[in-house]
């Protein structure tokens, strides 16, 4: 047995401080906790998700005045943005303090940050702090082995890891995670460049726009799809997000994405095979294919179960997954973005 579960914070903390690995939830998704000034607790957190050294992590922190001893630089408006969403999905990347270890920015001179909502992450991360230093760090990639589908529950969670036997993990158990897709990640790093966005999730450019005081347009995504496709060699492209590799969130059953009038075109193709459509919203196409079901057409509603829902239709094992494409809307953009990864691999 090498995944404990278990209801215990206070448990989950002191084995945090013994160097132990254990998996909490939070508002997005499950995450894989490790001590962030461990070196062999990080390393074993590498291990276990099966994750590139060249893909940093984020630190988790119990509230912003613990920052200042992650980030050698806190600049206002990133103080803004921590008071108006922290605790939150959203994750600053900043200049590093000199005690953050290459380790967890794969040897950048910046290191990503959040402070997680969920009761539960709260609970452990202030446990933590209390048994350890008030500052304490945890380090929390998602907790899946490298490349798969985020756990939005503590049964992905067991699913992903109770087969692995090189470490014990605890798995502290907790609501399932609400938002459903990972936090939204706002590289703050150069002070006089205006913020990028790393990562789309929950939290929307223009609500950091307005905080921030500036134009909507103005917080603007880092990679275009263009420009990771267009990278000749994905290994040597260093990713200051693993979100920038293509192919990531992927189930095993290929996935194709359809607008909804090429989707009742392919219906006769199929005919004989075994697929699974997901509408964006009702499809009526129920009697036409071996299994059809729909996500609300509500951003914010579908990330919260698209992960569940392709973690459990993978499980069944169709010959194919075909969803339907939502709209290419801003309020959609974290949506299809992990869709769209999720297609790539195929
Ligand atoms: O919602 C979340 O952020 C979840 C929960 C558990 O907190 N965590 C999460 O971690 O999604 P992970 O490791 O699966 O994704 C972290 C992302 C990666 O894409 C990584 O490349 C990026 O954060 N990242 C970490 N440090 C960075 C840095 N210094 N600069 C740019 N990107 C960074
Ligand atoms: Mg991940």
């Amino acid at each position: 047995m090498t995944v404990i579960r278990g209801h215990d914070v206070g448990e989950a903390a002191r084995r945090l401080k013994a160097g132990q690995l254990v998996a909490f939830p939070t508002e997005t998704v499950y995450g894989l906790g490790a001590n962030a000034l461990d070196e062999m607790a990080i390393q074993a957190v590498f291990e276990v998700k099966g994750r590139p050294s060249n893909h940093p992590v984020i630190v988790h922190v119990a509230d912003a005045r613990a920052v200042a001893a992650w980030a050698r630089a806190v600049s206002t408006a990133a103080k803004k943005l921590m008071h108006a969403f922290w605790p939150g999905p959203l994750t600053l990347v900043l200049p590093k303090h000199p005690q953050v270890s290459p380790s967890i920015t794969a040897g950048q001179d910046t290191v990503a940050i959040r402070c997680p909502a969920h009761p539960k992450a709260q609970q452990l991360l202030q446990a933590f702090a209390h048994i350890t230093n008030k500052n304490a760090g945890v380090i929390a990639p998602s907790a899946n082995r490298f490349g798969q589908v985020s756990p939005t529950t503590s049964d992905h969670v067991y699913a992903e890891f109770s087969k692995q036997k090189t470490h014990e993990i605890y798995l502290l158990e907790g609501a399932s995670a609400q938002v459903g897709i990972e936090s939204t990640i706002l590289d703050l790093s150069q002070p006089k460049a205006m913020p990028r966005i790393l990562r789309p999730g929950h939290i929307q450019p223009k609500e950091i726009a307005k905080v921030l005081g500036l134009k909507e347009d103005e917080v603007r995504f880092a990679f275009s799809e263009q420009r990771v496709a267009q990278a000749q060699d994905k290994t040597q492209f260093i990713p200051r997000v693993s979100a920038s590799l293509k192919a990531h969130y992927a189930p095993s059953t290929p996935l194709k994405l359809f607008r909804r009038a090429q989707l009742n075109k392919m219906l006769d193709q199929a005919k004989g095979q075994r697929i699974a459509v997901v509408g964006c919203g009702p499809l009526n196409i129920e009697n036409q294919v071996q299994h059809c079901e729909w996500l609300p057409a509500e951003p914010k509603t579908y990330a919260t179960r698209l992960y569940e829902t392709l973690r459990r239709l993978d499980e069944i094992g169709f010959d194919a997954l075909w969803f339907e494409q939502p709209a290419q809307t801003n309020a959609w953009t974290a949506v299809n973005d992990r869709l769209l990864r999720a297609a790539a691999a195929f």
